[in-house]
């Protein structure tokens, strides 16, 4: 197999291609003066099987994967892959008003179009890893939290998983089943896209090393709000994990509200300590 990386996620498709024991191939990627995209494949891709690794955060990042995945068709790739372990657009996955457009469905059913098979990590809108199909649409849907969990699992003495809110709950029992130790959620209610309040229970904490897990950290709110909450019960540590490390108002509003950070490698960014690539790999070797 061919691994291609996209400009969002070079490193991570090398890292794949080594895990494989599979060869990353040649790009050229540019912008135009007026912003459009530039790519050209410098591999020879006819023949072969493909996969094209690329997080999409950006709208950008959405033109070149779409570019990449259909050009190597064209070249009479046998088979396309896209792995995109952070994808965006998953968070509007049902339509709340009429004329609203869905997102999630419009994304898929382009990127479904112009390749063989579709992969991600812990998509916003599943709750489980493994296959789904979403509008007639198959995905992949690789977990990293058993990873995050392992990790932070190394570093901590007390474990007790905490999830922000309900929604969540799902990633602190799995992880709480790997680290065998307690786990409990918070209650969290959301006033607006940046702004929500947390409610902490009968949650006790106390001397334990808490370990929040999320998919995506985004402004930071959920986190900060909660780790502020968690530290009235007086925990030993708060230990912060998230697949997705998109922190749109930076870390350092984390500084002395958690004393541990860290997400994986999906995007860049100064925590990406826990790396995907494996996981990614084996999926693509299935
Ligand atoms: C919510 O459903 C998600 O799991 C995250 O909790 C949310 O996206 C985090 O957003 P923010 O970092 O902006 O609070």
């Amino acid at each position: 197999m061919l691994v291609f990386g996209g400009s969002r996620s070079t490193g991570l498709a090398w890292d794949i291609a080594k895990a494989m024991k599979a060869e990353t191939g040649k790009t050229e990627i540019k912008s135009f003066p007026d912003g459009e995209k530039y790519v050209k494949i410098l591999s020879g891709a006819k023949g072969s099987e493909c996969a094209v690794v690329q997080s999409v955060r950006s709208n950008d990042d959405l033109v070149e994967l779409m570019l990449l995945l259909d050009t190597l068709r064209d070249m009479g790739a046998t088979q396309v892959h896209a792995v995109m372990p952070y994808l965006a657009y998953m968070r509007q996955d049902r339509i709340f008003s009429e004329g609203e457009a869905l997102s999630a469905k419009t994304v898929l059913k382009i990127l479904d179009e112009i390749s063989d098979s579709l992969s991600t990590v812990n998509c916003h809108f599943l709750s489980d890893g493994g296959e789904a199909v979403f509008n007639h649409i198959r995905l992949m849907n690789i977990d990293a939290i058993p990873s995050l969990a392992r990790y932070i699992g190394t570093k901590v003495k007390n474990p007790i998983f905490v999830a922000p809110d309900k929604g969540s709950l799902g990633f602190a029992k799995a992880g709480a089943e790997i680290l065998d130790c307690e786990f409990d959620h918070l209650s969290k209610t959301r006033h607006s896209g940046s702004e929500v309040s947390i409610e902490m229970k009968d949650l006790y904490v106390k001397g334990h090393d808490v370990i929040v897990l999320d998919d995506i950290i985004s402004t930071g709110g959920t986190i900060v709000e909660s780790a502020k909450v968690i530290r009235k019960g007086r925990p030993a540590s708060i230990n912060v994990g998230c697949v997705h490390g998109l922190f749109l108002s930076g870390i350092d509003q984390f500084k002395g509200t958690c004393d541990r950070l860290v997400s994986t490698n999906s995007m860049d960014n100064p925590v990406s300590k826990v790396s995907i690539a494996d996981i990614i790999a084996k999926d693509l070797l299935r």
